[in-house]
């Protein structure tokens, strides 16, 4: 079956699917995305999604490309042309195409939006999430607004090949008083020995992860103990798990941090508990 793309109004081949060589995203990075989960066919927490792509887009002072309820639609025929059952729904909306001029464009240019989605391997994730992965550490390199879902990810895709040479799945950025912000595509969290939850806040540094916020959720439901303050690579490595978050790898357990086994180097059981109860709490569109 060939895969199909949303591009500016048309269903068109994926193979065949592009933008204008002048497009504000491919000259500029000047534009945001979503990655939404599609679980039995359906989109997970479409509404949180939505509100964070309205928010990117007002910081940017790009313009809404169609109505949510439009957008709804489009996002769900995507998926529904790929017949993607468990996968991702990827959306993006640039600025639009105009020549090249740093300054924003004319105002009658609008902006560009493509949605794409495809399948993954479940299975391959859950024996993944079973093993665990490791991470490692960089300096923290990126701009002060990573609270804006941008395109704009280069020390992202640098940090994330600095991981795969490592050996590693995931690079968790630290900042230069020593705390780790989060990861390259996902949110960061530790257990402490005495059984808190730690996170960093998501006032600034880091993205606001959907999945974060759902999970927070659970853990009230759990009723395990949350600090949202920021750690410490150190007490990364002292502790008795650690885990990342993100629309793709749900709650992913991290069993090794800089080459470093945390805890007894296993899956711990609170990451594993909240796994298991994430879309128990996420909402099902
Ligand atoms: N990444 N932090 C960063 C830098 C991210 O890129 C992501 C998501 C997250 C987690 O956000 P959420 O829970 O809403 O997925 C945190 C997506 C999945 C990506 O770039 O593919």
């Amino acid at each position: 079956m060939s895969r199909i793309a949303y591009v500016n109004g048309r269903y068109v081949h994926h193979r065949e699917a592009a933008v204008h060589v002048e497009d504000r995203g491919y000259q500029f990075a000047d534009g945001v995305y979503e990655v939404c989960e599609v679980r039995d066919g359906r989109l997970v927490d479409e509404r949180r999604h939505f509100d964070r792509l309205a928010r990117s887009l007002s910081e940017l002072r790009i313009r809404t490309p169609m109505s949510r309820a439009a957008l709804g639609i489009v996002l769900r025929e995507t998926v529904r042309r790929n017949r993607v059952r468990d996968g991702i729904v990827y959306l993006q909306v640039t600025r639009g195409a105009a020549r090249r001029d740093h300054a924003f464009p004319p105002a009658n240019v609008v902006p560009s939006l493509v949605i794409t989605a495809r399948a993954l391997d479940v299975a391959g994730r859950e024996s993944t999430a079973e093993q665990g992965i490791a991470v490692v550490t960089v300096p923290e390199n990126r701009w002060p607004r990573v609270d804006i879902k941008s395109i704009s990810l280069l020390p992202n895709v640098l940090a994330k090949e600095a991981a795969r040479e490592a050996g590693a799945k995931e690079a968790w950025f630290v900042d230069a008083e020593g705390h780790v912000t989060e990861g390259s595509s996902t949110n960061a969290w530790i257990v402490t020995r005495d059984g808190k939850i730690l996170t960093r806040p998501a006032d600034h540094g880091i993205l606001r992860g959907i999945t974060r916020t759902v999970l927070l959720d659970v853990i009230a439901a759990q009723n395990l103990t949350l600090e949202e303050r920021a750690f410490t690579v150190e007490e990364a490595y002292a502790a008795r798990e650690a885990f990342v978050t993100s629309a793709t790898q749900i709650v992913m357990p991290v069993v090794r941090i800089d080459g470093r086994p945390v805890g007894n180097g296993a899956p711990g059981l609170v990451a594993s508990a909240l796994r298991r109860d994430f879309h128990r709490h996420a909402e099902l569109g």
